[in-house]
C-alpha cells in the first residue's frame, strides 16, 4: 500500500538541561529548569490546563538517526531485544515521543514543567491533560520487563532514581 506522508506543525519549543545525554524517562523529581515555550498562536490553547496536575507532551524526536530497525535493545535492558513497538526508542518510522510530565506552573507561553527526558530544543507536537481515571489503568502490567532478571534494579535505572549497586 503506498505511505501517505503527513505533515505536522512545530507548535513550541521544550527547554531542558540536556543537550548529548537525557534520562531513558522523565525524571520528576530533577531540580534543573524545564519548561515548554508555545508559539504565538497558540498560547489562548493554554487556558485551564493549569487546572490539571499532569500533562502528555508530545513531541518530534528531531535528532533520531539512523533508519528505523523492527527489532531493538533498549540500552538499559542488558541485551534483550523486542519488538520496536514493544519499546519507547526515540528511533521509530516517526520519531514521535510521549512523555508525562507534573505542571509546575503556566506564565504567559511558558509551561514550566517536571523533568523530561529529552534534548534541549526538542520540537513540541501537542500537549494534552492527564486525566485521573481516565488515563491511569489499574491493571496495566509490565509486558517484557518481567522477564528482565533484575525488573526491579533496571526500572530505577530507567526512572533515575538515585540507588546503591
Ligand atoms: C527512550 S526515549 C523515551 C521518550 C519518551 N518518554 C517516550 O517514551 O516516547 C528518551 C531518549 O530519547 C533520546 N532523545 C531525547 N530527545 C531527543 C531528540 N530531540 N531527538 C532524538 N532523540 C532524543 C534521549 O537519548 C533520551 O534518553
Amino acid at each position: 500500500m503506498k505511505e501517505a506522508f503527513i505533515t505536522f506543525k512545530q507548535i513550541g519549543t521544550i527547554r531542558t538541561p540536556y543537550y548529548n545525554n537525557a534520562p531513558y524517562q522523565p525524571v520528576d523529581q530533577e531540580e534543573d529548569s524545564f519548561f515548554i515555550e508555545i508559539h504565538g498562536d497558540y498560547v489562548d490553547g493554554l487556558n485551564d490546563l493549569s487546572k490539571f496536575s499532569y500533562a502528555y507532551v508530545l513531541f518530534y524526536a528531531h535528532q533520531a538517526q539512523g533508519r528505523a530497525e523492527m527489532v531493538v535493545s533498549p540500552p538499559w535492558a542488558k541485551g534483550k531485544k523486542v519488538g520496536l513497538f514493544s519499546s519507547r526508542s526515540p528511533v521509530r518510522p516517526n520519531p514521535i515521543g510521549l512523555s508525562v510530565v507534573r505542571i509546575k506552573e503556566i506564565r504567559e507561553n511558558m509551561i514550566f514543567i517536571s523533568g523530561i527526558d529529552v534534548f534541549d530544543g526538542t520540537p513540541l507536537l501537542d500537549v494534552k491533560p492527564y486525566i485521573k481515571d481516565l488515563d491511569n489503568k489499574s491493571d496495566a502490567n509490565y509486558g517484557w520487563l518481567d522477564e528482565l532478571d533484575d525488573k526491579d534494579h533496571l526500572t530505577l535505572h530507567i526512572k533515575g532514581i538515585p540507588h546503591e549497586h
